[in-house]
């Protein structure tokens, strides 16, 4: 990796994908998913994950903005921030790795339209690492300081909440997104049934 790679952060997607790009999904639309024969075990535990990381990063950004607000209690928020907010970090992490190593080359053979989409997934992926990454480590600060000095936590509890809102905004596009691309490339090619 050079110097300038480095440097470069990837970028926070502010948009969706490109029209078109989805347009096997007008064949597979997500009304019909559920009653296909090829919506396996393995795709629904995958949606379920999803929903998962969907919970959890509007609850770590909504308990921050309770903290925020005063209405909960500064170890309570503590201790939800410690579990939840691990919980959401340690498996984003696993689930990225395991779809940049295995998943999306699986796609990708079964399907070259995929490849169509597989560099903004690829980027959505750097992107949220990196703010997982900010997130754990004002996460880790406020922890420490509701213990030592809770106005410092609550002045860095400021700080994480944009961190928290910047994670559920471009986990929600891209969770949605890649759905929007996967799933129908799975039934159709009736793949991890
Ligand atoms: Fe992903
Ligand atoms: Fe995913």
């Amino acid at each position: 990796m050079t110097h300038t790679q480095l440097m470069e952060a990837p970028k926070f997607r502010e948009t969706d994908l490109p029209p078109g790009m989805d347009k096997l999904l007008q064949d597979y639309p997500r009304a019909s998913w559920d009653a296909h024969k090829g919506f396996a075990q393995a795709t629904r535990n995958w949606l379920g994950a999803h929903k998962a990381f969907r919970k959890l990063s509007r609850f770590t950004r909504e308990d921050t903005q309770r903290y925020l607000d005063k209405t909960v209690e500064a170890e309570k928020f503590a201790s939800n921030l410690s579990y939840f907010g691990n919980a959401l970090v340690a498996n984003l992490y696993g689930h990225h790795h395991w779809e940049d190593m295995e998943y999306f080359p699986e796609l990708s053979a079964a399907d070259p339209r995929f490849d169509s989409g597989l560099a903004i997934l690829e980027e959505d992926h750097q992107c949220l690492n990196g703010l997982l990454e900010n997130l754990t480590l004002k996460a880790n600060r406020v922890i420490k300081l509701v213990q030592l000095d809770e106005s410092a936590a609550y002045e860095e509890a400021g700080e994480l909440l944009p961190v928290t809102e910047a994670v559920e905004t471009l986990l929600t596009r891209h969770l949605a997104d890649e759905e929007d691309l996967a799933v129908p490339i799975i039934l159709h090619h009736r793949l991890r049934g």
